[in-house]
């Protein structure tokens, strides 16, 4: 008992309100509906080493690595370089030869391997259920050892069937022999989840199932993370993968030596080195298009004018403004047109919506804002809010400027002093690009 007082301390609120009883999912709920707040547990390795019985050399051969509560990191390497000995260090099922890790400051050394296995979730590929037991009493192996009630059990095992996308009501009650591979992963993701800990490890959950399930399952990984901010290690082979669910990835060569770890903006813009380059492979400036949102883009801001404006105003306006192109916008502040003022006919500025407007959304990748440019005949697009809103214009010129400007900070950064990247310190491009769109959209109007 004084051993779980003391594990408490380290514990998250929704895990001390086992105690008591409380809904976990009041606190989820709760959390949602604002900023969702880190619920997970740093975690540190200090020097560790694994050396197995009989090898010559090290699995792991001295780690050091800090991983920040409510992080995802993604660990990835090639075969045999020590992924899975570093995960299972941290559940103790397997002792570390030397070296310590720390959960939220507490050496798990000092914790009783149980209680340390019922504070972290662990998913492993293939699910690895126990095949005696149906869909349901897998998930709530960790809650039954925590000793929650029935109702409240199987309230969470329906509600982690349906967040992995399996219909309660068809699956809870089957055996693992009676799902396909892909549905036995999700149930032991539900597994690894449904004690709400502090600290989830993952190794490969998702090798075994095809890429649209695989994708799905990421997606639903991320927003499950977005909620939750649990502290997450990820074990994969996919890179791509890594730079899509990891905040940081950690590069591992033989030996658990650590080749770079940081951001994945960062790993692409700036690599460590030739492993890391040839671990990445090509077309890493492709891949970091999908990394950025147009949020993360200085965008301009076109003049605008109202469906029903007098004409000769507007032109009057641009050419005081020296702005040449104006979005024009509906009744409801969403754009229609995205026009060169001194083209438009008539007497009032007319409800036209031309099949030629792209709009993107603010939260948009940039893949998606260039995708949508390289089908308008305009170098630029016109972005939106969440209720299709007038946002601004990005165009080709602020989109290249914000991913040289990462390149050059990455970089800066690596080769700097300051060598602790920070997740939040991509660069954004400076605002002097106002003219280069309206020089495009200039252009598209010619064509
Ligand atoms: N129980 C064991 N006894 C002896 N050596 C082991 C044991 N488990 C792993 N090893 C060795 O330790 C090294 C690291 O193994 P580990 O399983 O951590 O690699 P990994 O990075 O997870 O590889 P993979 O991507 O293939 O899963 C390998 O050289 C492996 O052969
Ligand atoms: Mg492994």
């Amino acid at each position: 008992m004084p051993d779980n007082t003391t594990e408490a301390q380290g514990a998250t609120p929704v895990e001390r309100a086992d105690d008591v009883n409380t809904d976990v999912n009041t606190d989820v709920d709760a959390t949602s509906s604002q900023r969702s707040e880190v619920t997970g547990a740093e975690i540190v390795f200090d020097n560790v080493v694994k050396k197995y019985p009989g090898q010559a050399k090290a699995a792991v051969g001295g780690m050091s690595l800090r991983i920040p509560a409510g992080e995802t990191v993604m660990f990835v390497g090639p075969s045999g370089c020590g992924k899975t000995t570093s995960l299972k260090m941290i559940n103790r099922l397997i002792d570390p030869t030397s070296g310590t890790i720390t959960i939220d400051g507490k050496p798990i050394s000092e914790s009783k391997a149980d209680d340390l296995r019922r504070r972290i979730g662990y998913v492993i590929q293939g699910g690895s259920l126990f095949p005696h037991m149906t869909v349901a009493d897998n998930i709530a192996v960790v809650p039954g050892l925590l000793g929650w009630d029935k109702a409240k059990t199987t309230e969470r095992v329906d509600e982690l069937l349906d967040m992995v996308g399996l219909d309660p009501e068809r699956y809870r009650d089957r055996f693992p022999r009676e799902l396909s591979g892909g549905q036995q992963q999700r149930v032991g993701v539900a597994r690894g989840l449904a004690a709400d800990p502090p600290v989830i490890l993952m190794d490969e959950p998702f090798g075994a199932v095809d890429p649209i399930t695989r994708t799905r399952l990421q997606d639903e990984m991320l927003s499950i993370q977005r909620q939750l901010r649990k502290t997450i290690i990820c074990v994969t082979h996919d890179i791509d993968e890594a730079l899509k669910l990891g905040d940081r990835i950690l590069i591992l060569s033989e030996g658990g030596k650590i080749e770079q770890y940081d951001t994945p903006e960062n790993i692409l813009a700036a690599p460590a080195n030739e492993f890391v380059e040839d671990f990445v492979g090509a077309g890493s400036a492709l891949k970091s298009l999908a990394l950025s949102r147009l949020d993360d883009v200085e965008i301009a801001d076109a003049p605008t004018v109202r469906v029903g404006d007098s004409i000769v105003d507007v032109q009057r306006n641009a050419t005081a403004s020296g702005a040449r192109n104006v979005v024009v916008l509906d009744e409801r502040g969403r754009p229609v047109d995205f026009v060169t003022a001194a083209k438009l006919r008539g007497e009032r500025v007319e409800n036209r919506r031309r099949e030629a407007l792209q709009t993107v959304d603010h939260r948009a990748t940039l893949n998606d804002a260039l995708d949508a440019m390289l089908n308008s005949s305009h170098g630029a697009v016109v972005v939106t809010g969440g209720r299709g809103e007038y946002r601004g214009v990005a165009s080709f010129q602020q989109i290249m400027t914000h991913i040289q400007d990462t390149h050059e900070a990455a970089e800066s950064r690596r080769h700097g002093a300051d060598a602790e990247a920070t997740p939040d310190s991509v660069a954004v491009a400076n605002t002097s690009s106002h003219t280069d769109f309206r020089e495009q959209a200039e252009e598209g109007e010619e064509q």
